[in-house]
This record gives structure tokens, sequence and C-alpha cells, in this order.
């Protein structure tokens, strides 16, 4: 599997909520696998981005599935961890403004306000289960990913607000796009 398997908008899965895992098997592993090989090759044809998560849907896949990189912060760590079926337990601290992207949702970045501290419950690899509380980045990749699992992205915490968004230069800059212009891509965000 390769970045070719990602769907991205307006694939109507995309808005679908995804099944509870049941079975911790082989099949399993093998998913966990290709998902962590699709993000890699989609990282390994991008400039200046890290593939830093993505839940089953995107490779049309409805089950309740993420994985997350271990360490954002370092690119040649391709560690990731596997959270099989995640749910946010409690949603503390501030609203924090910042940007977020989506493999599903091409070359468009939007300021999302997210909560500042999660706690989630999910399953490993082999059912066993396992609480984490996050802050700041890992936070917002944990809501970002279990949103997708609900059938729901980044740009659904933005409908019709045309000037959140952003795209990326040739330098890896984030630059603000014109309102008008995503106006006109509504359908393909929104519908
Ligand atoms: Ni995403």
């Amino acid at each position: 599997m390769d970045r070719a398997n990602i769907i991205t908008l307006p694939h109507p899965n995309l808005r679908h909520r995804s099944t509870r895992v049941r079975s911790f098997g082989a099949e399993l592993g093998r998913l966990c696998t290709d998902m962590i090989a699709v993000t890699l090759d989609w990282e390994k044809h991008r400039k200046h981005e890290l593939g830093v998560a993505l839940a089953a849907v995107q490779i049309n896949r409805l089950k309740r599935i993420v994985v997350i990189r271990d360490d954002a912060e370092h690119k040649e760590n391709e560690e990731f961890i596997t959270l099989i079926n995640p749910k946010i337990i409690r949603l503390e601290g501030e609203l924090v403004e910042d940007f977020e992207g989506c493999l599903s949702v091409p070359d468009i970045y939007g300021l999302v306000k997210r909560r500042e501290r999660v706690k989630i419950w999910a399953q490993d690899i082999d059912g066993t289960e396992l609480r984490m509380t996050a802050n700041g980045f890992l936070a917002r990749v944990l809501q970002h990913e279990i949103d997708h699992t609900n059938g729901v992205l980044f740009v659904d915490h933005l409908k019709d607000q045309f000037d959140n968004f952003y795209q990326m230069n040739d330098e890896g800059k984030l630059e603000k796009l014109d309102g008008s212009k995503i106006k006109k891509q509504s359908h393909i965000l929104w519908d």
C-alpha cells in the first residue's frame, strides 16, 4: 500500500462513522502496518511536511484505528503508536488555535480551535486497555484523529469560515488563502 490508497474530499466515506474493532488478530496487524506504510510513503513525497498520523478511514477502511507518530519532532524516527477504538474521556484546559492539515484534505491548512489537554481511552493492538493524557500538539493530533473515526474532518470545525485557510508555499511557510477561493471550493469541503 502507498499514498495512492489515501481517499480525499469529497469522498463520502470520510464523513462516515467507523465501526469498533472486535477482533485482535493478524489481519488487524496487517492493516496497521499498511496505515504506517501509507503515511511514510506520503511523507516521502512531501518536501516540508511530516506524516504525523492517519486514521483507517483515510485508506477507506471504516474501522476505529489510528496511528500516530511516536516522535513528531524527529522525522528520522519512523515509530508509530497504534490506538484501537480510541475515545475521548475528557477535554480540559483552554481552547487553543493552531494550524492543522490532513492527508485527506490536500494542500489546505486551517486554523482550528482545540482543547489544550485531553484524556483518552483506547486499546493496543493486542486489545489491552490503555489510558493516555496528552497536552499541546499531541492533544491536538488525538482530537483530530478521533474526529476521523467519527466521520469529522478539521474543515468541519471551520464551516463557512472562509478566512481561516492557508496553503504551504515552496519554502514550507504557510500563507493565507484568499477567502473567495475557499468559497468557490465550498462544495468540495463541506457538502
Ligand atoms: Ni486528518
